[in-house]
């Protein structure tokens, strides 16, 4: 088993240096695998027809336009932390299904949340929507725009089981929990928004399930679990659940304050979709005049904007996030991984929470 002594990969440089060098290595061989795999597939469908390619362009092309690869940094950063095996190609496919997954979690939540922009570019509904109409084609626009992003999510979901089964099996079992629980996650969030009422613990529950345990708590413990380390796993779900909670109660302030042209997707979404967030849940309690702004026609996002600030909520919301960041670090002083790790992951958990897209 590795402990503390472990010595890191590498050739004498500094432990953090080792870190980076160790981790970016890793993400290099991740983009060129989601890219690589998408190459092929790409190639193997426009042989048949050159329509079937288009889906599969699709996909690319929302790789292609960014994205943080949160998801495979901090699964590999599980990994490399409990000691695994920086050559096995394995931890790359794991890394690389989780950004698949990600992707296939992304075309269908805009549909969801009706949102017409992601990583600066057209939703992938909006595309097909749009192309449908400009051709003059058949049927509803709207309809065949969605059915197909619905397809294209769907094909991105059984991509990233295809590129799992190339992963270490000790990881499947997390893999699956995190499957099915973001679909869950995202079923309590247009559940929450329909029924609208104010529940602050399910806000939480939400933002969590939705959201932080698979961009953060599951994605660790799949790579701790990679390298045969299940006993980080207690560790690595106080942080990450904390540390996830806080991704996404970052995401929430962004889409409600934050930059359109840095996040790269409208902002004012989740009032428009009533999402029952944290923020708006402690706003409602605070000040019974914001429902109406959110549920009545004719109100502004700024209306709305103005308004939450004068609850103070969300200075509430970043005391909250801080607190979280802070709770979910501290477990990691008991973690028995090497210290530069520990500084590596507390580093990971502020820029988490400190981020502007
Ligand atoms: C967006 O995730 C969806 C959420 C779970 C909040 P990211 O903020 O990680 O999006 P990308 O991958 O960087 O585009
Ligand atoms: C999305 O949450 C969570 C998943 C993609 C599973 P949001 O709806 O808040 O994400 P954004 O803000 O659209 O990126
Ligand atoms: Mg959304
Ligand atoms: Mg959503
Ligand atoms: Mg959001």
């Amino acid at each position: 088993m590795t402990t503390e002594a472990t010595p890191l990969p590498g050739t004498g440089q500094p432990p953090a240096a080792q870190v980076r060098r160790v981790t970016d290595d890793l993400l290099r061989r991740t983009e060129h695998r989601l890219r690589s795999f998408l190459t092929a597939e790409r190639t193997h469908r426009a042989a048949v027809d050159e329509r079937a390619a288009t889906a599969v362009d699709a996909l690319s092309t929302l790789v292609a336009a960014g994205g943080k690869r949160i998801r495979p940094a901090f699964c590999i950063a599980g990994y490399l932390a409990a000691g695994g095996d920086p050559h096995d190609p394995g931890i790359v496919a794991a890394a690389a299904g989780l950004e698949m997954l990600h992707v296939s979690a992304l075309v269908h939540d805009d549909i969801l949340d009706d949102s017409g922009r992601r990583r600066g570019q057209p939703t992938v509904h909006t595309v097909f929507s749009e192309l449908h109409q400009t051709r003059g084609w058949q049927g509803e626009s709207r309809r065949y725009g969605e059915g197909v992003a619905i397809l294209v999510g769907d094909l991105a979901l059984v991509y990233s089981d295809e590129l799992m089964t190339q992963a270490p099996p000790a990881l499947l079992t997390e893999w699956h929990a995190l499957r099915s629980e973001v679909l869950i996650g995202q079923y309590l969030d247009v559940t929450a928004a329909a029924e609208f009422c104010v529940d602050p613990q399910l806000s939480r529950l939400i933002a969590l399930i939705k959201s932080g345990r698979y961009t953060i708590h599951r994605p660790l413990v799949m790579g701790a679990n990679a390298a045969q380390r299940p006993d980080l796993a207690a560790a690595f779900a106080t942080y990450g659940e904390a540390v996830g909670e806080a991704f996404q109660l970052r995401d929430d302030l962004l889409d409600a304050f934050g930059d359109s042209a840095q996040t790269g997707k409208p902002t004012g979404l989740d009032f428009s979709q009533h999402k029952m967030t944290l923020l708006l849940g402690w706003a409602m309690q605070r000040d019974e005049h914001i429902r109406a702004l959110i549920t009545e026609p004719g109100h502004t996002p700024e209306e709305v904007r103005a308004r939450l600030l004068d609850t103070g909520v969300p200075h509430s919301v970043e005391q909250h996030i801080a607190g979280l960041v802070e709770r979910g670090c501290a477990a990691l002083a008991q973690a028995p991984v090497a210290p530069a790790w520990r500084e590596e992951l507390t580093a990971m958990a502020v820029r988490a929470d400190r981020r502007t897209k």
